[in-house]
């Protein structure tokens, strides 16, 4: 099961933009495609660390987000891994030094969360 808790009115979440937001001590990405609201813990599962800020800063597009860390990049609506720890900061690095910086870890996926739309507020449902 889970607890349903409200994010706030989907008005404040822009269309085709991803925004980090921290509701009831959850720190949380909400990514809004048209009337379609994706939401997923803002957390790498490589490291742990914020897929929001870092030193490659915040880089999203078409619904993928990239890691600002080491690139791994995820489908934040599905929180598929589409790359895993290919550089630092947005530049790309040989593959051994990638095998360093990965750290032993094995790619894995965003925790996505179930969101829903309702009168125009988003909600989500977290553990
Ligand atoms: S912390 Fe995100 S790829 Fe390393």
């Amino acid at each position: 099961m889970g607890t349903e808790i409200r994010v706030g009115p989907l008005s404040d979440v822009r269309d085709g933009a991803l925004t980090a937001v921290v509701v009831g001590g959850h720190r949380l990405i909400v990514e809004r495609r048209g009337d379609e609201v994706h939401v997923a813990r803002n957390r790498c599962p490589h490291l742990g660390f914020s897929l929001t800020r870092g030193p490659g800063g915040l880089r999203y597009e078409d619904g993928v987000v990239q890691c600002p860390w080491h690139n791994s990049r995820f489908d934040v609506k599905t929180g598929d891994n589409l790359d895993w720890v290919t550089g630092f900061a947005g530049r790309r690095v040989p593959s051994w030094s990638r095998r360093l910086i990965g750290l032993g870890r094995r790619p894995r996926g965003l925790d996505t969360l179930s969101a829903t739309v309702r009168d125009g507020d988003v909600y989500v449902v977290v553990e």
